[in-house]
């Protein structure tokens, strides 16, 4: 049996949620991660350092004795103190500050109207090195949904980039030609995540025999021609590109429905499906440099000591299709291919 063993990964980009869901859903990540970037967007999110500080107490209860660690994050308002951002840094609370435009995505109208509202807190972090997570989309009205990142690259990151060259930034879930191309030609300060869905699914699975609401996410997914370019970025092993699944979690009646939510569930079979792409992609040997190396370096950790290794079969794999939560149950994503690779126990 053909079996890969990597360092232990980590998860970039993580919706952990709260409640019931939280104790649903974490021990998803942490059967295969030893830690993620989890992200603030919750009702109401985690602004302060205090509410970062409550919210890991949450998730630590939740997770009981297992040893996965969450790297926190503050949700960027106009109402955000410096001060407070540099203290949640310097104690090691917090990893990054997540910028999210007003109204981009799911619970995001706290987010930033005017960039220049934040301009403090971002020269406080380019000066103190934390890095800023951007979901990078514009929300003018009049800008199509399928070129509001490939918009917010020109008309933010790029003007942002200049303004701050000292900034570090992580340009979240990348899913354009465009923002790849964008994030390798950068001299400095700048790395991207993607997801595993966007490196699998194109527009047509989503829409094409019927719309399929467990594919909608945000940013939403492109051509099938991008998510080539991401799946070479991926398997590149370039050092400023690295996985964050943003594996979000909705219950399945808030999917199913007139006006469904936005989000991808994949964090029970993100590292089978991604040997899978990088296998057929003949890249195996920089998986772990995506999943477990390129973003701890970025981020200023070392790598996991511990590992975890995956084992190719000749029948394919099934996954669990959904996961039954407190809060209700929640589709796991179908990638609809023939998956060959499990992790071993
Ligand atoms: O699809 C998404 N779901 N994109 C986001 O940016 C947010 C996330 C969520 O929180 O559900
Ligand atoms: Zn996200």
């Amino acid at each position: 049996m053909q079996q890969i063993t990597l360092r232990r990964p980590d998860d970039w980009h993580l919706h952990l949620r709260d409640g019931p869901m939280l104790e649903g859903i974490v021990g998803e990540s942490a059967r295969d991660f030893a830690r993620a970037i989890v992200m603030p967007n919750l009702v109401p999110p985690v602004v302060t350092r205090a509410d970062a500080l409550a919210y890991r107490d949450r998730i630590r209860a939740a997770l009981g004795d297992d040893p996965f660690r969450p790297c926190m994050t503050l949700y960027l308002t106009e109402a955000t103190d410096p001060d407070d951002v540099a203290a949640a840094a310097e104690d090691g609370l917090v990893t990054a500050v997540k910028l999210y435009p007003a109204g981009a995505t799911t619970n995001s109208q706290s987010g930033v109207r005017d960039l220049g509202e934040v301009m403090p807190v971002l020269e406080r972090m380019a000066a103190i090195g934390l890095p800023l997570c951007i979901h990078g989309e514009v929300t003018t009205p009049e800008v199509d949904i399928f070129d509001r990142e490939a918009v917010f690259i020109e008309t933010v990151l790029d003007p942002l980039r200049a303004r701050l060259p000292e900034l570090r930034i992580t340009l979240e879930h990348v899913t354009t030609k465009d923002g790849v191309d964008y994030v390798r030609e950068a001299e400095k300060n700048l790395a991207c995540t993607l997801t595993t869905h966007h490196l699998v699914i194109d527009r047509n699975h989503m829409l094409v025999g019927g719309i399929r609401p467990h594919y909608y996410c945000l940013p939403i997914v492109k051509r099938a021609e991008h998510k080539r370019a991401l799946r070479a970025a991926a398997v590149s092993g370039d050092a400023r590109i690295f996985l964050g699944t943003d594996s979000a979690p909705h219950v399945d009646a808030a999917k199913e429905t007139g006006c469904g939510c936005a989000g991808v569930f994949s964090a029970t079979n993100t590292l089978p499906i991604l040997a899978q792409v990088f296998e057929e992609d003949g890249a195996l040997d920089r998986l772990e440099a995506f999943t477990s190396l390129n973003g701890a370096a970025w981020y200023g950790m070392d790598p996991n000591e511990a590992t975890i290794t995956l084992e190719r079969s000749d029948d394919p794999v099934t996954f669990p299709a959904r996961i039954e939560t407190g809060a209700g149950p929640v589709t796991v994503f179908d990638p609809q291919m023939e998956i060959h690779w499990r992790v071993a126990r």
